[in-house]
């Protein structure tokens, strides 16, 4: 694990500015999240994109942002979309629900280079739905932001929100098919099943490691939406538009930055990415 320091931004976002069209295709991929969730989204994309190097950052020592205000949650965006660009990537993917409910924006107005964000991947993968349910942390669905994305692309459907502040903990704390995670799956899914959704979007990096228990509750007849595989998708599909697909061979080099190395850091990384978790480099702010 590595120590590095982060300076001033300015210069070196306007220089890439001024030669955007250099941008070369074995650049990385700059992805970032509250924390380690995003990597549910890495794991997606390190399938879907095999020869793409990727360069990661996660907040450790702040998460989690899914119960911080909107000015908070704003600031540390900006910082860290202004860390990943000074390592000249090629594409931004913000990885988290929360950032990319509030701050999304912020994001694309300071970015020299594309901006991918995971609430509109997910709305494009639900738009087919008739009755959506939306879960997700609580200030991602107090914002209304997958409403509003969705009904961009679906304007007839119709959309049932709940927030389920307890997921993230219980996903941190492995209990993927705990008892006690059923039961508080089914109280928060209750409101939604009444409504009789066909689609549930998992509005939040670490609910897709809930995938079979929320199956489970929810039924054959609810579709779920991943988002992170969205993500992957709608990246593939950019980096092909623009020419930026790395073509390979070359194996991808992997990074990972983090503001700290919090308690069973290598276990709960490794269960989301679903490989070592090497190259890890924590950043000193
Ligand atoms: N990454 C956040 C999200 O996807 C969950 C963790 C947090 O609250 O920071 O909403």
């Amino acid at each position: 694990m590595s120590s590095t320091a982060h300076s001033s931004l300015t210069p070196t976002l306007s220089r890439m500015g001024e030669r955007g069209q250099t941008l070369g295709p074995n650049r990385s991929i700059g992805v970032f999240d509250s924390g380690i969730g995003g990597l549910t989204v890495v794991r997606a994309l390190m399938e879907r994109l095999p020869f793409e190097n990727i360069t990661y950052f996660g907040d450790t020592a702040r998460v989690p942002y899914g119960v911080k205000s909107v000015e908070t949650i704003s600031h540390f965006t900006t910082q860290i979309a202004e860390f990943l660009l000074e390592k000249e990537v090629k594409l931004l993917i913000i990885a988290c629900n929360t950032m990319a409910a509030v701050a999304a924006q912020v994001v694309r107005d300071l970015s020299p280079v594309p901006v991918l964000d995971v609430i509109d991947a997910g709305a494009v993968a639900a738009k087919n739905g008739k009755r959506i349910g939306v879960i997700g942390t609580p200030t991602t669905i107090n914002s209304n932001a997958y409403a509003r994305a969705i009904h961009d692309y679906a304007p007839d459907s119709r959309i049932h929100s709940q927030a389920c502040a307890l997921f993230v903990p219980l996903v941190e704390e492995g209990w993927l098919e705990h008892e006690v995670t059923r039961l508080t799956a089914k109280e928060y899914l209750r409101p939604l099943l009444a409504e009789q959704i066909d689609t549930l979007v998992l509005g939040c990096t670490h609910y897709p490691l809930l995938k079979p228990l929320l199956h489970e509750v929810s039924g054959p007849g609810v579709q779920l939406v991943d988002s992170a595989e969205a993500m992957a998708e709608q990246a593939a599909a950019v980096l092909n538009e623009k020419g930026l697909a790395n073509p390979g061979p070359t194996p991808p080099r992997y990074d990972f930055y983090v503001t700290d190395v919090p308690l069973r850091f290598q276990t709960i990384g490794e269960r989301f990415l679903g490989r070592t978790l090497n190259n890890v480099h924590v950043v000193k702010w």
